[in-house]
């Protein structure tokens, strides 16, 4: 009989530290203010714009977010620096992303009950990797104990379905038996937060899934997976041109496009409608028809967005709970999102019921895994 890939564990890391909306706009509104102030002769002889301020009212209306939790919260919230404090640690240390994935990867392991050795292969898959190389998947295998081979990978936002397709590929073709896909994203490093557009988008935690070949996990709860439809596009409105190549031209050193940068309204305008083709062409694919959805875990960057989408792949309104949000108390934690909502949403699940893990973001990149209960 053909060996198909089941998902039997996930797994949450949640840092102990929240901002909430009012917290983070004081933080920025204070920078604000010191900055007209310093720039108080120009602004009232008209040379210069005062920078306007933030408010928490447009960021819950806009984005449907109203807090998130981040690795420093210190950093952040100092109007004088307003980026985390997360020190260098030596090579002899654990890395902080190593540190947060083993957290997930043992909450996974055991609602699995899984050992970390009998994991074959380990995909760290995010948006940001903090280091070149060695790649953070091989430190998490000698920190975790786990065997075989790992690698990183990182398709944005979409890195977390992405890397359960990789996943899926291995245990269907026979190269491994158990996966373990995780999922670190420290989105405050890379996010700016003295850009009102942008700076409450973000939120860290890091997620796990572990994935195992039916002929292992026999007898297992679980979700079985499907199928898996991946889709790319090549666009610049959602980019980072932070990398490597940085140092080669020091005119571009420190420019905001080292960091996240968006144009919101268009990612809306042209995401929307394609993710709703994708979950829905994939479901034809499947011969399932939109009505079966039990539960849509979206990608949790936006309210509207995952409203939208819903309702595009449902026909109608979708009813409570069947598209559970998130991202009011996470924010957008990139490819951790969709997984955070499945993870706290998924147990009551019935034996025969099926959903969809879709994640969604730069690149383009869709990723949309299609499963049914045990
Ligand atoms: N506080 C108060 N006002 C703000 C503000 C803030 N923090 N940020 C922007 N505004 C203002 C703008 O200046 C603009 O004013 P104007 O109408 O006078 O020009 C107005 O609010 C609307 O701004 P806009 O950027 O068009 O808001 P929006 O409704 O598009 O919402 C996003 C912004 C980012 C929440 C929304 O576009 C979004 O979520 N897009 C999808 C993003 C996404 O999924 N990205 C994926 C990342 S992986």
């Amino acid at each position: 009989m053909a060996v198909s890939a089941i998902i039997t564990g996930t797994g949450l890391y949640t840092p102990p530290n929240a901002i909430s909306n009012d917290e983070l706009v004081a933080s920025y509104n204070a920078w604000v203010q010191a900055e007209n102030q310093k720039n108080e002769v120009a602004i009232k002889a008209g040379e210069q714009e005062p920078v306007p301020e933030s408010n928490s009212a447009f960021i819950e209306k806009a984005s449907g977010i109203r807090s998130r939790y981040v690795v420093d919260k210190e950093g952040v919230l100092n109007p004088d620096r307003m980026v985390p404090n997360i020190p260098e640690r030596s090579n002899d240390e654990m890395s902080i992303q190593c540190e947060m994935a083993l957290a997930a990867a043992k909450d996974a392991l055991k609602k699995a009950d899984v050992e970390a050795k009998d994991i074959d292969f380990l995909i760290v898959g995010c948006s940001n990797l903090q280091r070149a190389y060695p790649a953070v998947s091989i430190e998490i295998q000698h920190y975790l104990g786990t065997s075989g081979y790992g690698y990183d990978m990182n398709v944005a936002c979409s890195s977390a379905t992405f890397s359960i397709k990789t996943a899926v590929d291995a245990v269907v073709s026979g190269s491994a038996k158990r996966v373990l896909v995780l999922n670190p994203e420290i989105t405050s490093a890379h996010l700016n937060f003295r850009d009102r557009d942008s700076h409450f988008i973000f939120g860290d935690a890091c997620t796990a899934v572990v994935i195992e070949a039916s002929d292992v996990a026999e007898g297992k709860e679980g979700f079985e997976i499907l199928g898996c439809k991946l889709w790319t596009q090549f666009s610049s409105n959602i980019r980072n041109n932070f990398g490597f190549l940085n140092r080669t031209d020091e005119g571009g050193i420190g420019k905001l496009d080292k960091l996240f940068v968006q144009n919101g309204r268009k990612v809306f305008k042209e995401v929307c409608p394609q993710v709703a083709k994708i979950i829905t062409d994939h479901l034809g694919e499947l011969e399932l028809s939109a009505d079966q959805l039990s539960r849509l875990w979206l990608h949790q960057a936006n309210l509207s967005m995952n409203q939208l989408i819903s309702k595009k792949v449902l026909g109608k309104e979708p009813e409570a709970g069947q598209a559970p949000v998130i991202l009011n108390e996470y924010a957008n934690t990139s490819s951790a999102g969709s997984v955070i909502a499945f993870h706290k949403y998924s147990n009551d699940l019935g034996s025969g019921d099926h959903g969809v893990i879709c994640s969604f973001g730069a690149g383009y990149s869709i990723g949309s895994v299609m499963i049914k209960k045990r």
